[in-house]
């Protein structure tokens, strides 16, 4: 049903996109978008005129929207949610396809579907010896235990960390492999442990704390597999090393589906499309909740500014992206610039990731990019969210630039990216009290991931202001690009290069840990 629905909407390829034919129009266009707005010559986009289209009571009427379209879950999730997959999620992104569908030929709209994996665990434990491991998450992704039953089994230590096959002892055949984590992803462990026979996995931390991950995409040798924190397995590690048995029983009840969703593009029919600007927020939210801060505020964000661009003129291309699947790891991003041909890739000069602009207990966040290990460019998108703050008198912070967002795939493929937030699930201290007020000791987002991201779990100011810097970054660059690097002159092997480096720094594929 989803798909067809999807397919209603008017369904072009990223061929469109990608070729750029700008007498491309959406299907529908003509039976339900208003007539464009044309014939007088519209004024240069400057900053200042698209940041006074911005006002926190028109984001709040979006939100208000949002929320019932996320209602539309209830009967299957008995909660809103915008999860991939859900009528929620189906009902967003007609909201945000419709919306610039009544643009006229402003934009030139496309969709583009493409296969998505979206597990669901059901329960999960873990004994140890007998007693119930307190920090053993399973990870997602995870397929479930055989039959989806309890399964028994001794504890095998494997050498090293578990990146080889030859780390693997015979006696994991018929039992449960206790791997650290390190060097390689959970899933390469996942699915050596499962070629060398393991009823089960668990990767135990190198640090004292718990581990979140995701075994990323499916394997049909992947085993049922917990994180567990440093300081829960190293007694469990010292009687292994002392040859003494552990026993253990896991137990997984989850499924892995693969399901089809779609990013939607939008781009300005003007502009040199040769040089575009490019941004994304993501349409869906996580099974937990509605998902209106994460990423409601900055999907629409970006909608309420593509909507208010529409009476400007622009001399670079702009191109909107929201991307589905980011909560199941980049899905939508990554696939996008997998399948960018690089004539293609070359044409985007930066893109900006808005994730998160509305934090109840915020901070102003700068993803820390640096010319050094990211593509040459990223530097100086970062000092321009510096430079606004600093010109409005306010505070900001830098946030590691690690993978946790839409972002990844641009830097990993070399085009320069950046973007700003307001803060996940961590917590606020006191100096961060003084720079931007609020609670200390508490989450930047207490409902991040969870029921309650609804309509009152934004802050108002928080999201008008960084929404006007985001009207700021998209009108600078839709102007010009001067003064801001080529990208002719970060060439592919220079891009690979850096994405080496790039990598060493990062830990996370979209929320979760991979490695
Ligand atoms: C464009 O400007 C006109 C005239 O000021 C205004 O009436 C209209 O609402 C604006 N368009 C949008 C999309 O806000
Ligand atoms: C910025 O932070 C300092 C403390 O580091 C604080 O004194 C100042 O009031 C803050 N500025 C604003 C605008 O909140
Ligand atoms: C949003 O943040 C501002 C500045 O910290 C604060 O004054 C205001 O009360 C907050 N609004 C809400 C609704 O929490
Ligand atoms: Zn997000």
């Amino acid at each position: 049903m989803g798909l067809t629905k999807l397919a209603l909407i008017g369904l072009t390829t990223l061929g469109a996109v990608a070729g750029l034919q700008h007498d491309q129009k959406p299907l529908f266009a003509e039976e339900t978008g208003q007539a464009p707005i044309s014939g007088d010559k519209k004024p240069l986009v400057s900053s200042d005129a698209l940041q006074d289209t911005i006002s926190s009571s028109k984001l709040l009427a979006r939100a208000k929207r949002l929320y019932k379209i996320a209602k539309l879950s209830e009967d299957e999730y008995n909660h809103p949610t915008r999860v991939i997959g859900s009528k929620g999620h189906l009902g967003t992104l007609k909201y945000i396809y419709k919306t610039l569908q009544q643009l006229g030929d402003y934009y030139t709209l496309s969709e583009q579907p493409f296969p998505a994996v979206s597990g669901n665990i059901f329960e999960a434990r873990l004994l140890l010896d007998l007693d119930l491991a307190e920090s053993a998450y399973p990870m997602s992704l995870t397929p479930p235990t055989p039959k989806k039953q309890p399964v028994d089994g001794q504890l095998v230590l494997v050498a090293n960390d578990g990146c080889h096959k030859s780390d693997y002892p015979s006696s994991v055949d018929g039992n449960i492999a206790f791997i650290r984590r390190g060097t390689c992803p959970f899933g390469t462990k996942s699915e050596l442990a499962g070629k060398a026979g393991a009823v089960a996995a668990i990767v135990y931390n190198y640090e004292d704390t718990p581990v979140t991950g995701t075994l990323g995409t499916p394997s049909p040798h992947h085993v049922a597999t917990f994180g567990l924190s440093g300081a829960e397995a190293a007694p469990y590690i010292a009687k292994l090393k002392h040859s003494k048995k552990v026993e253990a029983t896991a137990y997984i009840d989850a499924v892995v589906d693969s399901i089809m969703t779609t990013n939607i593009i939008a781009q300005t029919t003007e502009g040199d499309p040769d040089n575009c600007v490019m941004l994304g927020g993501h349409s869906d939210s996580v099974a937990e909740g509605p998902g209106i801060n994460d990423d409601g505020s900055g999907s629409l964000a970006l909608l309420e500014i593509a909507t208010q661009l529409t009476n400007f003129s622009v001399n670079n291309c702009v191109r909107f992206a929201w991307w589905a699947g980011e909560e199941e790891g980049l899905l939508g991003s990554d696939y996008y610039v997998d399948v960018l041909p690089p004539a293609e890739n070359k044409k985007i000069r930066l893109f900006m990731d808005y994730d998160m602009l509305a934090s109840p207990n915020f901070a102003y966040q700068v993803y820390d990019a640096r010319n050094e290990v990211n593509p040459v460019g990223s530097q100086q998108l970062r000092d321009l969210y510096v430079d606004w703050y600093v010109a409005h008198g306010l505070n900001y912070t830098f946030i590691p630039f690690d993978g946790r967002s839409d972002y990844d795939g641009f830097i990993r493929n070399g085009i320069p990216g950046g973007g700003i937030a307001t803060g996940a699930e961590g917590i606020k201290t006191a100096d961060e009290v003084a720079m931007f007020g609020g609670e200390d000791g508490v989450p930047y987002d207490v409902c991040y991931h969870e029921l309650c991201d609804n309509v009152n779990n934004l802050n108002l100011t928080a999201w008008e202001l960084n929404t006007k810097l985001v009207a700021h970054s998209v009108a600078t660059f839709a102007r010009s690009f001067e003064g801001f690097p080529e990208r002719a002159d970060d060439g592919y092997a220079v891009a690979e290069a850096k994405s080496g480096q790039y990598e060493k720094t990062v830990k996370y594929h979209g929320s979760k840990m991979f490695i």
